[in-house]
């Protein structure tokens, strides 16, 4: 009998290690709206389904050495949506907040958040600004929280502050603007995803996105999960970083690298 083959008996959860692992995954939670219409549910269902999903990403990126997640979860546009729906994305974040943090806590997960609190109502940026103190000696990941942020926004507070402490004109450089940003302190996503088949940035964060790798896929938010994840991350091992250079420049620096590395073993 061939039933019970290595095939079966083999972990189905296990995955091959990966070569390389982007330090930093933004993410484009794209397709709850869609999600749902496909099945006849209200866009609120996609959105929970969304949720949901998130968790499965946030615990995968751990388990995969993924060091800063950053999630784009409500936009300086998102406000031109109807009403109800702009309500029911604060009240998600701060059910995932209410009934989230402990576990986050225990699990490493170092909640931060960019965007502006202006404009949000009080009672859920003191729950935001408490998630972030509470968890703020946490190591394993980072979780970014984009929430009322708008790239173009952030660009444009980080000029009105650099503006304010009178910095002069010919002393600024692209470290100053870096500075000033809300990400001033971690690296550049090496990886930004977008699901749902869109192949946009949306005003997400374009300063520091310069030279991310950009993967999309045609899946909607709920349904990327661990190994949709996985895969992602495989193409990025896969990808050829230049920054600009040329293939023989990084070959060429490759090939010192492991020099020096193996003069120095
Ligand atoms: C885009 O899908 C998704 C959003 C604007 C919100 C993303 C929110 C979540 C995944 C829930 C987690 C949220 C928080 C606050 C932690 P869409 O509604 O634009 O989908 P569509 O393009 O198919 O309409």
């Amino acid at each position: 009998m061939t039933f019970f083959t290595t095939e079966i008996r083999r972990d189905p959860l296990a995955l091959p290690p990966l070569d390389k692992v982007p330090e930093h995954v933004a993410i484009i939670m794209d397709g709850n709206g869609r999600w749902a219409r496909h099945r006849g549910l209200p866009r609120s269902a996609g959105h929970r389904q969304g949720t949901e999903n998130l968790r499965r990403i946030i615990r995968a990126a751990a388990e995969f050495g993924v060091r800063i997640v950053t999630i784009y979860a409500f936009s300086t546009e998102n406000w031109a949506r109807p009403r109800r729906e702009v309500m029911l994305l604060m009240r998600i974040l701060e059910m995932v907040i209410d009934r989230e943090l402990q576990e986050l806590d225990e699990e490493g997960v170092q909640i931060r958040h960019i965007g502006e609190l202006d404009g949000i109502e009080e009672r859920l940026a003191r729950k935001v600004i408490e998630a972030c103190e509470f968890t703020r000696d946490n190591q394993r990941l980072i979780l970014n929280v984009a929430f009322n942020y708008g790239g173009r926004d952030e660009i444009v507070h980080a000029v009105q502050n650099i503006v304010r402490d009178g910095i002069a004109a010919e002393a600024i450089t692209e470290a100053t603007i870096n500075n000033y940003m809300y990400t001033s302190d971690l690296p550049d996503p090496d990886l930004i995803i977008r699901t749902s088949g869109e192949s946009r940035l949306s005003n997400f964060l374009i300063w520091q996105g310069a030279y991310s790798e950009i993967y999309t896929t045609e899946t909607y938010w709920p349904d990327f999960g661990r190994s949709a994840f996985y895969e992602a991350l495989v193409e990025y091992g896969n990808r050829r970083r230049r920054f600009g250079k040329t293939d023989d420049q990084i070959n060429g620096e490759q090939m010192k690298a492991t020099r020096v590395k193996e003069r120095t073993i």
